[in-house]
């Protein structure tokens, strides 16, 4: 009786500004690589790539982002994928692979204070020159990290604000400070270091060593659960969630993100969440499907989905800037729920609260403890520079997960304030955006195309003279690079070419194949017929596959299993069930060599497989008794130079 009693009178929270502020708010960012999640991204056509970069970009319109983050290339899986170094190997240099580029100077475009983070996940081969670690060399990691961020002015005009570490692995005090150093003496002394993309244990060693303590400008941490520990407090150095979110983008996901952008303040102190992932525009079967912002993964129809955590993203980014402050006067409601309160110092005011249950709020990682959340009426009464506001703008959202009936980013009549108060009745699950900023918008394009399935009838001949992206379109590699490639000393038929580029194992973040391979298709392709114009390049050891039904890539691509052809350079022919070659279905002689372009065909169907070369059935009636059904692929025996001409895929035939 006492509690139900309670819950007719409205709880009061302060706001004011008169007990001083509390810590700079950096703002809301989307990271794009770790790994290859943007890739089918840059293949949709105009104007459905525009529409999705204005979502992710452009202020006041969708989730307008004050931050981007992308991986830093480094040849490696990490997790949806492999991203292309700028350094292949230590004498090459190159800043027009893969799309990280083009994406950070399209945010640039829609919004010029957005701000840039690189981090590397993985690292080419030679910068461990043997050893397979980052810290052996700290100079040579440290110019190959510097070199990425002096390319990004030089080719691209983009300044980059701040660099990292390596993602989620070790870190190593003596290349934080050898860094540092690198970054100064190439006048990038305004280039922030974020340490270390992992735990809090960083805060430590920070506390004890005082030139890391300077060298770091940022504690960056990932999945914290809204929480903090009291080194990393005592350090006095920004705090931010540099990764965080990775939970399908549906309205639990939305929920996820709406508790932890308002709690990692008001728990944590942190004040910058970045979402894993930006944008989830990779085949969806791959690792952790659906974990972004919103969804781009057809390219091919134009379809996209523009998600509830969009529109959860916006009522704080439309409506507090980095340089905004947040207030001391921010904390969790007595029923649930939790409020945050941002001041430009010029008398704006933005109050964004969320009132997320436990159940519809759970994030992938970590797992969540129980509370409770239940309607309650609060009162808010603003003192100090905001006891003169008459009038506030009023967004909703209500996050329905029983009838998916969502309201996202609703402008509601502006609330008067009397006397410096106002009462709002919360219901559970919902998020409110109260503010003096009026720019407030909610961006609205045509409906995209409808969603249809990848073409069954697939080719590309790798003809493009001067590619603006590495890449061919929907290849997405899952170890090693290929990329088009200009062959100067064939002239004939083959003069342009995909090529798998990486000739040394990266020092990896995930588990990488030995072999190298690139997917593309749709996962429930189940009998088709693929072929492909193959070259080793590898004389005697080298050797070329192409494959049907791979059930598996990201982080278990070395578990892959599916219909591989392999073609070797001494001159025999083999089928596996596995990229690992161990399942053996056929064997035999195929006369092939290095050097000489073949014409392969693998045709797979029920049961039974069978495959071709330059024409001639050469193997056939090879058993597949699993898997059902996956992508298609080509790639090589090894980490070796390989070419591949006229990939052509029949679905059903
Ligand atoms: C993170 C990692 C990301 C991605 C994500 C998936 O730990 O940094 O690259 O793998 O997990 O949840």
């Amino acid at each position: 009786l006492i509690s139900f009693s309670l819950r007719c009178f409205a709880e009061f929270y302060v706001i004011d500004d008169r007990i001083g502020l509390g810590r700079e708010f950096d703002g809301i960012g989307g990271l794009s690589g770790g790994g290859a999640t943007s890739r089918l991204l840059i293949n949709y056509e105009e104007p459905y790539r525009g529409q999705i970069l204005d979502f992710l970009f452009k202020p006041n319109f969708g989730a307008s982002l004050h931050i981007l983050k992308v991986e830093i290339g480094g040849d490696a899986q990490t997790t949806d994928g492999t991203e292309p170094s700028h350094m292949h190997t230590k004498d090459d240099l190159n800043f027009f692979r893969g799309y990280e580029w083009w994406l950070m100077k399209e945010a640039k475009k829609r919004n010029p204070e957005i701000k840039l983070i690189g981090l590397p996940w993985a690292f080419p081969g030679w910068i461990g020159q043997g050893t397979q670690w980052p810290y052996f060399f700290p100079n040579v990691t440290a110019n190959y990290v510097v070199s990425w961020i002096v390319g990004a002015k030089q080719h691209h005009n983009l300044d980059i604000d701040y660099v990292g570490i390596w993602n989620e692995k070790s870190f190593d005090a003596q290349y934080i400070r050898v860094l540092r150093d690198t970054l100064d003496q190439h006048n990038l002394t305004n280039v922030g270091i974020i340490a270390a993309d992992g735990g809090w244990h960083i805060a430590t060693v920070m506390a004890k060593d005082p030139y890391l303590n300077d060298a770091v400008e940022v504690i960056g941490v990932h999945y914290p659960g809204t929480n903090t520990v009291k080194d990393a407090l005592w350090t006095q150095k920004k705090l931010w969630s540099s990764e965080d979110y990775s939970t399908f983008n549906n309205e639990i996901g939305a929920g996820c993100w709406a508790r932890i952008l308002n709690q990692n303040y008001v728990n944590g102190r942190m004040t910058s969440t970045i979402s894993w992932n930006l944008i989830a525009s990779y085949y969806e079967d791959l690792s952790f499907g659906g974990d972004g912002l919103m969804t781009a993964e057809e390219p091919w129809s134009g379809h996209y989905v523009v998600e509830s955590p969009i529109w959860i993203t916006a009522h704080t980014t439309q409506f507090a800037q980095p340089g905004w402050f947040y207030l001391q006067t921010v904390g969790n409601f007595t029923h649930g729920g939790s409020y945050v309160a941002l001041t430009d110092l010029k008398g704006n005011l933005t109050i964004v609260i969320q009132t997320m249950t436990h159940n519809h709020s759970e994030c992938i990682r970590p797992p969540l403890p129980q509370f409770d959340a239940s309607p309650q009426t609060v009162t808010f009464q603003l003192k100090g520079s905001f006891a003169h506001l008459t009038e506030l703008q009023v967004w909703y959202s209500k996050l329905d997960i029983a009838t998916k009936n969502n309201t996202l980013l609703n402008k509601r009549s502006p609330i008067k304030v009397y006397d410096g108060s106002f009462t709002l009745k919360l219901d559970v699950d919902e998020v409110y955006t109260i503010t003096s900023i009026t720019t407030g918008h909610k961006g609205f394009y045509p409906e995209p195309p409808k969603p249809s399935l990848f073409p069954k009838n697939y080719s590309d001949d790798f003809t493009v003279d001067n590619p603006p992206f590495s890449e061919a379109p929907y290849f997405a590699d899952q170890t090693g690079v290929f990329e088009y490639f200009r062959n100067v000393t064939d002239v004939g038929p083959h003069g342009f070419t995909l090529r798998q580029v990486i000739t040394e194992r990266p020092i990896c973040w995930a588990t990488d194949a030995d072999q190298t391979i690139s997917i593309i298709g749709d996962y429930n392709w189940t009998d088709l017929s693929v072929s492909c114009d193959v070259l080793i390049e590898t004389p005697n050891t080298g050797g070329v596959f192409l494959a049907a039904r791979v059930d598996q890539g990201g982080e278990s691509i070395r578990r892959a299993k599916g219909v591989f052809y392999w073609l070797y350079a001494n001159g025999t022919y083999k089928v596996s069930n596995d990229i690992g070659g161990q399942r053996v279905l056929a064997e035999g002689l195929s006369g092939t060599r290095a050097g000489v372009w073949y014409s392969i065909t693998l045709h797979v169907k029920g049961y039974f497989a069978y495959g071709m070369l330059n024409g001639y059935t050469l193997w056939k009636n090879a058993v597949v008794l699993e898997p059902k059904r996956g992508w298609a692929a080509l790639g090589a025996l090894s980490f070796e130079h390989a070419q591949f001409d006229n990939f052509q895929v029949l679905v059903g035939s």
